[in-house]
């Protein structure tokens, strides 16, 4: 795998910052990008995502946790495809989801569990990975692989120190 141009850390406080930076993050997300999370059970995958979607302007009650489809598509100021792999054996099962459709085509894609089938991530994306760091803290890592991914990221974090 080619290593990533950007590489950037930081720490949420609570589960509202991290809320915050995913409404940030879903603001400057355009068709074709795609952002994998990774993290253990309860890093917090679902809290940046619910802040992504109202930041790109999902209403809040379209947004489930991707528990019986693997992927949920809201309706934003543009399309928003929310998948879970977690439950996943391979590339094979999630090309028979229709997955791979979705990618790099009319709207933005976050995947949650996206270590669990590494390879359903285009060429460039941004990989962004949570820690627990302690009660409310938690260690937020992005990566970003490509020029776009690279871009998003020094938007996405530029005023947030
Ligand atoms: N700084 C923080 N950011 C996000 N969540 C936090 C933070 N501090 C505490 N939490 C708590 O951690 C939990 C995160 O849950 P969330 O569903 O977002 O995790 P997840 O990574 O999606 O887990 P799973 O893989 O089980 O779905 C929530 O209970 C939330 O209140
Ligand atoms: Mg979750």
């Amino acid at each position: 795998m080619t290593a990533a141009r950007q590489v950037r850390t930081r720490v949420s406080a609570s589960p509202e910052e991290t809320h915050r930076l995913g409404v940030r993050l879903g603001q400057l997300l355009a068709p074709g990008d795609f952002v994998g999370l990774i993290g253990d059970l309860g890093a917090g995958k679902t809290h940046l995502v619910r802040g992504v979607a109202e930041g790109a302007g999902v209403a809040r009650s379209e947004v489930a946790s991707p528990t019986f489809a693997i992927v949920y598509p809201y309706a934003g100021r543009i399309p928003l495809y929310h998948a879970d792999l977690y439950r996943l054996a391979d590339y094979d099962e999630l090309y028979a989801t229709g997955f791979l459709d979705v990618v790099g085509n009319d709207g933005a894609v976050l995947v949650e569990w996206l270590d669990r089938i590494p390879e359903a991530a285009p060429r460039e994306y941004l990989r962004v990975t949570l820690g627990h760091a302690g009660d409310d803290a938690r260690t937020l890592t992005a990566e970003a692989f490509g020029e776009r991914p690279t871009a998003l990221l020094e938007k996405w974090w530029a005023e947030e120190g």
